[in-house]
This record gives C-alpha cells, sequence and structure tokens, in this order.
C-alpha cells in the first residue's frame, strides 16, 4: 500500500485523504515516519512504535498546544480548555484528573447499564425504519448525547443546542481549517460555558445525584478546583463523551455494512463482542491524532524534533502498522492481541473508555438486533476533519 503516494504531495485538507487515509498512512510509515505538515505546524508521526513512545513516556506535554485566535473575547474560550485535564501537564492533571477518577472506574459505570439500556431502547423505538434513514441522526448522535447528558445532570432537551456546539467546538480542533472556523468554534466554547455557568448556579441551590453537583461538593470541601477549573471539567465531559462515541458506533456499524459476513458474525456469535468492538476501535479509530508539544529535544527515526515543537501523533495510522498488527488492513472480530491506541496511552489515557464500552456493547446489541439485515443506501460522507473520524451521514435501508 501507498506506494504510489509522495509525502512531498500530502496534503491533509484534502478530501480525498478525509475519505480514505490508510493509503496515505501507510506512504507516511514506510517513506517519511515523521513528516512536517504545514497546515497543522506539526511533525506528523505514523509508526506505532513511535506514536506509542510519544504519548507515554513523559517528554511531551499537552499544555502548550491550544491555538487561539488572539481575539481577547475569544481568547476566553481558550483560557477555559486550557485548565481542563486535557491540556494540563502534572501535577495540575494529576489533581483534576483524581477528582473524577473514580465516576470513570468500570465498577462503578457498571451501574449506569440499565439506564443506559432505557436510552438506547427509547431511541431504537422512535425509529421509522419503514423507509431510508440516517442511522448517525436516528441513533449514533442522540445516544452518547443522552447518556452524558443525564450523567452530568444536564436537561436532555438542550440535546440539539449541546450537538451543534460540541460539532463546532470539534471542528475548531482541526489545525488545517480555516480561521472563521475557529472562530465558530471558540464561540461554541463560550455558550457552552456560559449554558453551565447558569446549571452550576442551579446545581449549587438545587443539588442533584449527578456528576455536576458533585464535583461542586468537592469544590466546596476541600478548595480543590476553582471556578474556572470546575467549568473546563464540565465542557471536557460532555464534549469527550459525545462525539468519540458517536464516532466510534458510526464507522463500526458502517464497516459491517460494508462486509456482510462480519456483520453476520457478530450478530450470530454476540460473545465476540467484546473484541469486536476493541477491533473497531483499532481499524476506524474515532481519534485519529493527538497532539503533543516536546519539552526536550527528541529523536525519532533519526529526526530531531527541538524542544517547543509540536508533533501529531497519528493514532489511525499507528493502528495499522503491520510491524505491530498481522494484516492490519483487514477487520478480524476475533483478534486476540489487539494493543490499539484509539483510547491514547500514558497519563491522559483515555478516562471515559470504560464508559465508551459500555455504550458500545449496548449500541451494537441492539443495533444487531433492530438492524442486522440493513443495507448501505448511497455513498458514505465523512466529515471534514483529520482529528476526529467520523461520518456525517450513514443512509440505511432494511
Ligand atoms: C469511543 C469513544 C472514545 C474515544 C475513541 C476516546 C478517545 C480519547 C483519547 C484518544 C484520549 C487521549 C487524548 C490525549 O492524549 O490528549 C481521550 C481522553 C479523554 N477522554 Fe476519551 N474517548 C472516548 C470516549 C470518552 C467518553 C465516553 C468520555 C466520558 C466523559 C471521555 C472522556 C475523556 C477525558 C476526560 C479525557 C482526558 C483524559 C486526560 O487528559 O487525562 N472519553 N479520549
Amino acid at each position: 500500500m501507498g506506494e504510489n503516494y509522495d509525502p512531498e504531495e500530502f496534503d491533509p485538507s484534502n478530501y480525498e485523504f478525509i475519505q480514505d487515509p490508510y493509503e496515505w498512512y501507510s506512504a507516511l510509515r514506510k517513506k517519511d515516519p515523521v513528516h512536517f505538515v504545514e497546515s497543522t505546524g506539526s511533525f506528523w508521526i505514523t509508526r506505532y512504535n513511535d506514536v506509542s513512545a510519544a504519548l507515554s513516556g513523559g517528554r511531551f506535554g499537552n499544555h502548550s498546544v491550544l491555538s487561539g485566535s488572539g481575539e481577547p473575547v475569544l481568547d476566553e474560550a481558550r483560557q477555559i480548555w486550557s485548565r481542563t485535564m486535557l491540556y494540563s501537564d502534572p501535577p495540575d492533571h494529576t489533581r483534576l484528573r483524581s477528582l473524577v477518577n473514580k465516576a470513570f472506574i468500570p465498577r462503578v459505570v457498571e451501574n449506569l447499564r440499565p439506564n443506559i439500556l432505557a436510552i438506547s431502547s427509547n431511541l431504537m423505538e422512535t425509529i421509522d425504519s419503514s423507509d431510508r434513514f440516517d442511522l448517525m441522526e436516528a441513533y449514533a448522535a442522540p445516544f452518547p448525547a443522552l447518556v452524558i447528558a443525564e450523567l452530568l445532570g444536564v436537561d436532555p432537551s438542550f440535546r440539539e443546542r449541546f450537538k451543534d456546539w460540541s460539532n463546532d467546538i470539534i471542528k475548531g480542533m482541526d489545525g488545517t481549517l480555516p480561521s472563521d472556523d475557529l472562530r465558530k468554534s471558540q464561540n461554541a466554547s463560550l455558550a457552552l460555558a456560559s449554558y453551565f455557568t447558569e446549571l452550576i448556579e442551579e446545581k449549587k441551590r438545587r443539588p442533584g445525584m449527578d456528576l455536576v453537583s458533585q464535583l461542586i461538593d468537592a469544590r466546596e470541601k476541600d478548595s480543590m478546583l476553582d471556578p474556572v477549573e470546575l467549568l473546563g471539567m464540565c465542557l471536557l465531559l460532555l464534549v469527550a463523551g459525545h462525539e468519540t462515541t458517536t464516532n466510534l458506533i458510526g464507522n463500526g456499524f458502517y464497516s459491517l455494512l460494508r462486509d456482510r459476513s462480519k456483520m453476520i458474525e457478530l450478530d450470530q456469535d454476540r460473545s465476540l463482542m467484546h473484541s469486536a468492538i476493541e477491533e473497531m476501535l483499532r481499524f476506524e479509530s474515532p481519534v485519529q491524532r493527538i497532539s503533543r508539544t516536546a519539552f526536550e529535544e527528541v529523536n525519532f527515526a533519526g529526526i530531531e524534533i527541538h524542544r517547543g515543537s509540536v508533533i501529531s501523533a497519528v493514532v489511525g495510522s499507528a493502528n495499522r502498522d503491520p510491524e505491530k498488527f498481522p494484516a492490519p488492513q483487514s477487520l478480524n472480530l476475533r483478534r486476540k492481541e489487539n494493543e490499539h491506541l484509539a483510547f491514547g496511552k500514558g497519563i491522559h489515557f483515555c478516562l471515559g473508555s470504560p464508559l465508551a464500552r459500555l455504550e458500545a456493547s449496548i449500541a451494537f446489541n441492539a443495533l444487531l438486533d433492530g438492524f442486522h439485515g440493513a443495507r448501505l443506501e448511497g455513498k458514505a460522507e465523512w466529515n471534514r476533519n483529520t482529528v476526529m473520524r467520523g461520518l456525517k451521514k450513514l443512509e440505511i435501508s432494511l
């Protein structure tokens, strides 16, 4: 793969790359595994061992990764994000993560199963499958949004607005986009922040059993969290728990629709669900690249990366590296050793992974029950984003 691709011509803003990045990844791994991309201002690192080392070694940090427009009002959004655990380095990162860690451990998440099952079956009941329909809109997008809204204590009727804000915020994470999109993204962060500011006041007056109320309690008891950090935590959990899981469901079901034999294999042997979900995470990873800034001079594949330079650890490529995974370009629902990097690695390893896995198993069981015989209609359309890989639409019919 990738033989006819010249890294000098690599342009990630090209829609052909978005549609099928894997030939390009293959070419980059072989010919230029540490490739500087002008439009993202970062070195794209594409081999599994290098990506894994970059994410876990402590030689790179997250805090200075954020880019902004320089306009004062919009910088406000950047300031909130820069105080979240995702964009913090130790010791702030350690403190912020420890505050919510307990809520996301597998045993606690397992208690959410009945509620998540109810959310899923309510949604399935609303789907009119008599004609072709868009699975992203009908199920993959609302399902994780409703789950995270319930966990945080957010009114589910705000879902549509959250979806728009969250989409705009995520668009802005892609450094290859025009500055208008960046501005839109920062405005969406501010709108979301203002929603949460009101919600926090309301929860102070009338606490509930939700996570926002627990965080307010932690803040008041131990002064562990300042007001901007509390706001940032709410924003991060809402956005992180939303689009990524939507894309795991969308990308995974799309992969099954493209290969009927896999759909039948999983439908008929649900004990494969666990390894199938790991394989879907590897095969069409919802997060394709993770940015970091070098704390010190680092050498990858003979290339010097200077202190302060930004890298993109391309997990979407690492997860298809033949040096790590036998037959990486095929979807093997029974794959045994599957040390994929779809949830990242190291101290920022996805906090929500137990929740994402639970949601995915509930979603795929429901979708197989309802739509195992579905057909793909038309051409799948991917979102124009080189960080988050997901479908804009997934039209199917029964
Ligand atoms: C399939 C779904 C998901 C995928 C593929 C995913 C992927 C990731 C990745 C790659 C990272 C590491 C980012 C980095 O190293 O800079 C991350 C971090 C994070 N994820 Fe997820 N995620 C998913 C679902 C969720 C869910 C459901 C939540 C729950 C709210 C969540 C919350 C977080 C948080 C809070 C972090 C930051 C952790 C830290 O900085 O220490 N994620 N996720």
